[in-house]
């Protein structure tokens, strides 16, 4: 069976949604958050569900080293970004090269980038004036928000919208689909693994 790594810096409802969802399914394994914030919620959430985490600062994300080890040690398969801030480092992206999963709470290309994240895509999407917004996930790369797209969903923007009001949309969203594409992606890989 795969296992899988959470990366995260926030709130982690996400990281709780596929943490609950394999351990439902069983066909995958969440063995370990890492979290670049040490008073992030999803730390907490980590403990009550019984999944290993680790804490790091940003200069040991960009050295590589202790991280690495760590995923080496933990037998770490894929790698999903669930709400995680900071750029990986080419180094990881080398290691785990088409096994690193994100989701942005948007329709790429548009709202993308450095400092596009949260609350700021929402209000972002809002002034712009869209109809549509979504979700994105997609494979990591060297950039920001700009490896090939896995799947998108949409939600309509309707003129009441507020950046908490489309946050929540793009949540339910996430939690429908984001497990699922992580499952049929690491099954895409058994596959061919065959
Ligand atoms: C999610 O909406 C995720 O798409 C977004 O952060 C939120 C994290 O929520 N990610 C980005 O904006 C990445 N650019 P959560 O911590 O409750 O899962």
């Amino acid at each position: 069976m795969k296992n899988i790594a959470i990366f995260a810096s926030g709130s982690g409802s996400n990281a709780e949604n596929i943490i609950s969802y394999f351990n439902r399914t069983k066909s995958a394994n969440v063995r370990l958050i890492l979290c670049n914030k040490p008073e992030a919620k999803v730390l907490s959430r980590a403990e009550r569900l019984h999944v290993k985490s680790v804490a790091f600062t940003k200069a040991e994300l960009d050295d590589t080293s202790r991280i690495s080890d760590i995923l080496k040690e933990e037998r770490i398969d894929y790698i999903v970004l669930a709400g995680f801030l900071l750029l990986v480092p080419p180094a990881l992206i080398e290691e785990y090269r088409g096994r690193i999963i994100n989701i942005h709470p948007a329709l790429l290309p548009k709202f993308g980038g450095k400092g596009m994240y949260g609350d700021r895509v929402h209000k972002a999407v809002i002034e712009a004036g869209e109809t549509l917004s979504g979700i994105t996930i997609h494979h990591v790369n060297e950039l920001f928000d700009s490896g090939d797209t896995i799947f998108q969903a949409t939600v309509p923007v309707t003129a009441t919208d507020t950046p908490d009001s489309l946050a929540e949309k793009v949540h339910a969203l996430e939690y429908r689909y984001f497990p699922e594409i992580i499952e049929q992606e690491i099954q895409k890989s058994e596959a061919a693994e065959k």
